[in-house]
């Protein structure tokens, strides 16, 4: 309903929604197809999750069943992913789960949700640097390169203080800004060579198995030191803390998710694709069925070369190449991991300028976020984001914050799986690239899969998302409700009608990704 201060009923017209990418000067140039979707999911998926958390998560929450934690923590993206295709194939406009919950929930639901993303990519940034930076002192020292005093002091994963994260996501931001398509080449060759990596481990590792390491597959529940926190699902069984068991199984599916993250941000390219109705789907969908292949494969190698307990390390894979006495590989999926990361903090800093870029053309963030820059690319969200991250890469727990961020891409998915419902009812008649089967059996399967999954995670981290949910809220009632295009603007679309753009200082791209200047036409 336009004009309800509140926003709580204010959707977004789909055909407003869509209306802005056709006719906006607020627009990307369109340069991605199916096999470059299926590239930007490998390039944000592949990363610290398999190459770093699979090994702690074996050690303390599942032991060899990890595989299985692949599998469910799989299987759940893999629904969810139904939903995302459908909304994306329907709406593909850069938002992706953001710009679906404005239109099927309303302006504060869809606030929300971004602001989850927001911090679901904030953190997937900061954290993925932070690897990044251990891995690359383990990189050198594997080629036995002096490593110097002051990088071992700054550049660990908890250094208080580190500078090669920060230094790193400076860099990467500034590729980001100047334009997707130098980006997009750089990302095709690096994402080769780590499924590369992965297939060598697959297959080089597979000669060193030794069986009994699968045994026992579900380690009994024991008190363990260093045990995790309980999750909220144990605590609901009266367990204090986490540590094998079937339900440590569970838990460590919950933070395994955090290797999928990132089908979902292949939705926010939408508005860069050429065919998006019928790309985005394949290409999401594709791509995560790749790496639920990579990764089940890998962590079954991974346990079968070292007893469970010995994984608990920041480079579990390469550790246990080391451990059969296969150095040479030990370096080369370090290097592999560099590049891992490399792609995942690139992709996920693109995604989020997107969702800035989408917050900032609704006015619910500043509408200067949605500027579009001689570079073609949305150059003040880039930076807005990039700064963000370099900022939280300061904070030296950033490692206890995994959680968190799995969390936040939780409530995208049930926003998304209940959005599908809606929208099959409020707009019935849309033209749908993609339909989920058995709707609503499947979205309503997915929405309860993801509230168990998100069960999974520790109460500590469910009390700081409600506190950045709660700071988010407060922020939209405070800037957002009275900026909000939809709120100024009576609901009226004549404002993303051609030439009568309101945005005074935005530069418009041209097709090729092509530049013609300020404010011309
Ligand atoms: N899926 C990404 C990773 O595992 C976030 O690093």
């Amino acid at each position: 309903m336009p004009g309800d201060p509140q926003g709580i009923t204010r959707r977004l017209p789909v055909e407003m929604a869509m209306l802005r990418v056709s006719r906006a000067r607020h627009r990307l140039p369109r340069l991605f197809g199916t096999p470059q979707l299926v590239i930007l999911g490998l390039g944000v998926m592949i990363g610290a999750g398999i190459f770093s958390l699979s090994g702690v998560q074996a050690a303390v929450n599942a032991g060899p069943a990890v595989i299985l934690s692949f599998v469910i923590g799989g299987v759940v993206c893999g629904i969810a992913a139904l939903s995302y295709a459908e909304l994306s194939s329907t709406i593909p406009v850069a938002g992706s789960a953001y710009t679906f919950s404005y239109v099927a929930f309303g302006e504060i639901w869809g606030w929300l949700v971004g602001w989850a993303l927001i911090l679901e990519l904030l953190v997937a940034a900061a954290l993925v640097a932070r690897a990044w930076s251990s891995y690359f002192i383990a990189t050198l020292d594997g080629f036995e390169v002096t490593v110097p005093d002051w990088l071992l002091e700054y550049g660990q994963f908890d250094s208080d203080i580190n500078i090669v994260a920060p230094a790193l996501l400076l860099l990467l931001t500034l590729l980001i800004v100047t334009g997707t398509r130098l980006s997009a080449r750089v990302l095709t060759l690096v994402v080769l060579a780590k499924v590369a990596v992965i297939l060598f481990v697959i297959v080089v590792g597979a000669r060193y198995i030794d069986r009994d390491n699968y045994t026992p597959f579900v380690p009994e529940r024991s008190e363990i030191p260093n045990a995790p926190a309980a999750t909220v699902f144990q605590t609901m069984l009266g367990e204090t803390s986490s540590g094998y068991g079937i339900t440590g199984v569970f838990m460590a599916a919950g933070v395994l998710t955090f290797a999928y993250i990132g089908f979902d941000l292949i939705a926010t390219a939408a508005e860069d694709t050429r065919e998006p109705r019928r790309s985005v789907p394949r290409g999401m969908l594709i791509g995560l069925a790749m790496v639920g292949v990579l990764y089940v494969a890998m962590a079954a190698v991974m346990v079968g070369l070292r007893p469970y307990a010995e994984l608990a390390t920041g480079a579990p894979v390469s550790d246990a190449l080391r451990g059969v006495g296969v150095d040479w590989a030990a370096d080369v999926v370090n290097v592999g991991g560099l590049l891992a990361f490399t792609t995942v903090i690139m992709v996920v800093l693109i995604a989020q300028s997107r969702v800035l870029f989408a917050m900032g053309r609704d006015g619910l963030l500043p509408r200067g976020l949605s500027r579009v820059s001689s570079f073609s690319a949305p150059s003040r969200a880039a930076v807005t984001a990039g700064l963000a991250a370099i900022v939280l890469a300061l904070y030296p727990q950033i490692g206890e914050l995994e959680q968190l961020l799995v969390l936040g891409a939780l409530f995208a998915f049930f926003f998304c799986a209940v959005g599908v419902v809606v929208l099959r009812r409020t707009n019935a008649g849309l033209e749908r690239g993609f339909r989920v089967p058995l709707v609503p059996a499947v979205p309503v399967l997915s929405a309860l899969l993801t509230i168990w999954l998100s069960l999974n995670l520790t109460l500590e981290t469910w009390r700081n998302f409600v506190i950045w949910m709660a700071v988010g809220l407060a922020l939209y009632l405070v800037y957002g409700a009275g900026h909000s295009v939809l709120a100024t603007a009576g609901g009226d679309d004549h404002l993303f009608a051609e030439g009568a753009d309101d945005a005074a200082d935005v530069d418009e791209p041209v097709h090729g990704g092509r530049h013609r200047g300020k404010h011309a036409r």
